[in-house]
């Protein structure tokens, strides 16, 4: 994809150069933030450049260590190692640290399950006592089961408090977990376990959506068919539904947890242990496991946590004037780092939820800030579009005045979306922070600092400290202002990826390879085109690979591919992106069927449940069409870009000199659904 297309067909980029509208930071949120002014953004950004040692030295001591580092920084590019010598535990960070302030009886973790039958809605609150008793009982259940530090332990839950808890568990133990997200299909966790080697996954009865139940044990036992690797699975009790069981393998949480010992000290883990795998889509249809370590990780999730979202810690046994909400699930990479991670150091208590916006009614999400006093609300422009959409009698009819920031990640925001948002939820009162980052970034990497950064609709604004974030041409040239180029990054930052898991040459050729600067320094290739405007505002296109943002979703078009080809009626398939009004970017599926194979509505649905089963329902194509061949080009490359005009409806498909058989356009043009 050029970059041109990228920013013109999908996302609007018409639109954005066209955006003047500039607001300046709320001076009552700017007169008590962290970060008051552009000049101390300026100056501390400057100081984090010049002397990323010392600035990241002094953020890491605002945190626990058993022993404090020898180095702040090495680096090797493409490897950067952080803090050097320094022991830590995340885990010791996001529960004891608070504990040992006086915070035992703070609220920690607020949660709030799918509506009940009765309508009432299911809370729960967790005090950091609370969370220290149970994740250590966790970790001991799980160290009864054999983990142990370098492990890798599987978890694939509902959104419910033991989800984080278990999480903080694994790390407390110096496990890694690999969690994954509960709308994944049981294909989707087998690859995922025997590519970590994963011997314990740690799951539940179901989890509640929608007023359904989301089998979580039956695809994990159909998983296990598809390897045997797994030795242990514990069973979390969420919906009392009758699932299968297998003796000497399943057990209960609140059997091996319940019973097991409050105590378990901290694994004093080294700052570049393996914290987590996490798996996302890349160009290939194979998933990769991007690694995070402990110390990086942790002083990066922590200050972007604060700083971004501009949290402060109630004083000790005093209630939090903060209530912070991120709706994202924890099986991506915003739960693990702005449910968790970042925000259980800061403090502020942190909001899970079960179920859906729209169920009971699409006034859940308003009628939660009305009855928790949210004051911060984090969430994906997907779901402020699905909101727009649904109607302003939702947001309306509820008390919002508790909020004071909002945010949004995950995909660009259209400016109509951003000033939906600002007016109607945040009373045109609150800053917003569009934060943009990846799951490989590990935090925060460009954004708003709320109280500083003037905003406009539809731009991240400025790089956050310690990042040095440029547009460049593949010889790492930077791009004048106003021009499209890929989004790089110069200069490792704390909580970088460390690596795909198993796949060195992998992470080269991914991030480290494209831009080939004159000296040789390499840039971190981030995927995404994006522009500058005269301001130095960063304006992201999106992506410039073939991977997608579907709700917020990140999908490789060839795990897609895969998919379909595995069904018997497809022989050759190629998958596009193409606008989708509330998705921001929808599936589309040319296919080239088997001899005799029947089109009709009922062969789309099989398509569509197979790759569902294949990779999860989100992944589900929106269009299908089929022809008799794809266009490819002389060298047999098939032309995406065309097949893209074509799924985003342009009457005049881009250049075709290379197509190898015109008459294959004429058709695919004619294919239609319907
Ligand atoms: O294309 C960018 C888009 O999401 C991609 C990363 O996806 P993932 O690893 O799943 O992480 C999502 C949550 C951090 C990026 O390459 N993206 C993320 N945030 C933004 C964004 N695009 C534009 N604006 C954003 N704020």
């Amino acid at each position: 994809m050029t970059l041109q297309s990228a920013g013109q067909d999908v996302f609007g980029i018409e639109s954005q150069l066209s955006e003047t509208r500039v607001f300046a930071p709320n001076a009552a949120f700017a007169k008590q933030a962290h970060i008051g002014s552009m000049e101390q953004y300026t100056r501390e950004w400057e100081r984090s450049i010049s002397d990323p040692e010392a600035f990241w030295g002094q953020v890491a001591k605002q945190l626990h260590w058993f022993k404090p580092w020898n180095k702040v920084l090495e680096w090797k590019a493409p490897d950067a190692k952080w803090f050097l010598g320094g022991k830590t535990n995340l885990a010791y960070n996001c529960i004891d640290r608070q504990v040992k302030a006086g915070r035992g009886n703070d609220i920690a973790i607020i949660w709030e399950g799918e509506p009940l039958p009765n309508g009432k809605p299911e809370v729960r609150r967790l005090t950091y006592a609370d969370a220290l008793a149970e994740t250590s009982r966790c970790a001991n259940a799980l160290k009864a089961m054999g983990v142990k530090k370098g492990d890798i332990v599987t978890i694939y839950m509902p959104m419910v408090p033991e989800l984080a808890i278990a999480c903080l568990a694994c790390v407390r133990i110096g496990a890694a977990h690999s969690v994954i997200f509960g709308g994944f299909s049981s294909s989707a966790i087998v690859d995922r376990v025997v590519d970590a080697k994963s011997k314990v996954i740690i799951t539940a009865d179901g989890g509640w959506r929608r007023g359904g139940i989301v089998p979580l044990k039956d695809n994990v036992d159909e998983a296990c068919k598809g390897t045997d690797l797994i030795k242990h699975v514990l069973v979390l009790k969420r919906t009392a539904q009758d699932v299968a069981w297998t003796n000497g393998r399943d057990m209960w949480w609140h059997d091996a947890v319940d019973k097991a010992s409050a105590d378990c000290p901290c694994e004093e883990m080294d700052a570049e242990d393996l914290a987590f795998v996490l798996y996302t889509s890349g160009t290939t249809g194979k998933p990769k496991g991007i690694m995070h370590t402990t110390g990086g990780y942790m002083v990066y999730t922590y200050l972007t946590s604060k700083l971004t979202f501009d949290l402060h810690a109630p004083s000790p046994g005093a209630p939090s004037k903060q209530v912070y909400w991120c709706t994202a699930d924890v099986g991506w990479i915003t739960g693990h780092s702005y449910i968790i991670y970042g925000i259980m150091p800061n403090g502020v208590p942190t909001l899970m939820f079960e179920g859906a916006p729209n169920f009971p009614d699409a006034g859940r999400f308003w009628d939660m800030v009305q009855r928790h006093r949210v004051t911060h609300f984090y969430t994906a422009p997907t779901a402020i579009r699905a909101f727009m959409k649904w109607g302003d009698q939702w947001p309306k009819k509820h008390d919002l005045s508790s909020l004071q920031l909002l945010g949004t990640v995950g995909e660009p925001i259209n400016p109509e979306a951003w000033m939906w948002y600002h007016n109607l939820i945040g009373g045109q009162k609150c800053p917003i922070v569009d934060t943009w980052w990846q799951t490989e970034t590990g935090g925060h990497m460009i954004t708003p600092l709320p109280g500083a950064i003037p905003t406009k609709p539809g731009s991240c604004t400025v790089p956050f400290f310690g990042v040095d974030a440029a547009i460049v041409n593949e010889k790492g040239e930077e791009m004048p202002a106003n021009t499209g180029g890929l989004l790089a990054i110069r200069k490792p930052w704390p909580s970088m990826l460390r690596g795909i898991l198993g796949d060195r040459e992998r992470f080269i050729e991914t991030y480290w390879s494209t831009i080939k600067t004159k000296d040789g320094t390499p840039y971190y290739k981030a995927g995404d085109g994006a522009r500058r405007d005269s301001d130095s505002y960063f304006w992201v296109m999106g992506r410039i690979d073939d991977v997608i943002n579907v709700s917020g979703h990140r999908i490789g078009t060839m795990e897609v591919e895969s998919a379909l080809v595995g069904h018997e009626a497809v022989v050759e398939a190629a998958v596009v992106g193409m606008p989708h009004e509330i998705k921001g970017t929808g599936i589309a599926a040319f296919c080239t069927l088997a001899p005799g194979v029947h089109v009709d509505d009922a062969l789309r649905e099989r398509l569509r449940s197979h790759v569902a089963k294949d990779i999860g329902p989100f992944a589900k194509p929106d269009v299908l069409r089929f022809t008799d061949a794809l266009p490819k080009t002389r060298s047999g490359k098939i032309m995406r870009r065309l097949l893209r005009d074509i799924a985003s409806g342009k009457a005049q498909v881009g250049d075709t000199t290379t197509l190898e058989d015109y008459s294959v356009l004429a058709k695919l043009k004619e294919s239609e659904e319907g």
